[in-house]
């Protein structure tokens, strides 16, 4: 399998709908997706689309690479992520991979790649929410230095869990050498292609 990581469009939202559906118990509409797609000064919204590779050598990825430049093929979506940028802070607004796809590096991937965007577009330190009970993802959040520093008590109206808040600060040079290399070390472990480097 090759991934391929690229700003979402309108027409990923009812596969994005669906993984949503599968991962949240209060997912968010196709309306709101539409409203943050049509809000890309501020919202970022990423997928990350898996493609049948046979080939997984630099040579053959590469050749793929050349075959995939320009052409808008929708294949099937692993996850996506969702980021807001304003005054320097930026707030990951949602991330979430398939179910079928967990466990590959691939939300790693997701949030990685929306912080060192938000780096180049002038993110000087990065907030999220998370529930007091997603250990999984705070173990995430962790690996990319993210730490608590506060709760909003039953934030989540389906069951009135806590949210607990988590900041990665600051996002300077030196966290941005760093995320390089846990990018480079992901490279090893996960083939993929990232359209917004290019
Ligand atoms: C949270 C989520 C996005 C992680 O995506 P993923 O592709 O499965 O995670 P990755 O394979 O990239 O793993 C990244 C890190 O997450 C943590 N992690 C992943 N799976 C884990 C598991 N089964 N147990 C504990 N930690 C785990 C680890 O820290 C891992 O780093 P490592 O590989 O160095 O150990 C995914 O589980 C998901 O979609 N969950 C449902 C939606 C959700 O909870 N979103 C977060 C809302 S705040």
């Amino acid at each position: 399998m090759m991934y391929v990581m690229r700003p979402m469009r309108l027409e990923d939202i009812p596969q994005v709908v669906q993984i949503d559906r599968d991962s949240f118990p209060t997912p968010w509409s196709a309306k709101t997706y539409q409203f943050e797609l049509a809000n890309r000064n501020t919202s970022q919204l990423v997928v990350v689309e898996a493609r049948e590779n046979t080939d997984t050598s630099p040579d053959g990825l590469r050749a793929m690479w050349q075959r995939l430049r320009g052409i808008q093929v929708n294949g099937q979506l692993a996850g996506y992520g969702g980021c807001w940028l304003i005054a320097g802070e930026a707030h990951i607004s949602t991330i979430a991979v398939h179910p079928n796809f967990r466990g590959k590096g691939l939300g790693e991937l997701l949030l990685a790649g929306m912080l060192q965007r938000s780096i180049h577009r002038g993110g000087e330190y990065s907030v999220l929410e998370v529930r007091e009970s997603n250990t999984l993802a705070q173990n995430l959040y962790h690996k990319y230095e993210y730490q608590v520093n506060g709760r909003r008590k039953g934030y989540y109206r389906d069951n009135g869990e806590d949210a607990l808040l988590m900041e990665a600060r600051p996002l300077d040079s030196g966290y941005h050498e760093r995320l390089k290399q846990r990018l480079a070390a992901l490279r090893e472990r996960v083939p993929y292609i990232d359209k917004f480097s290019e």
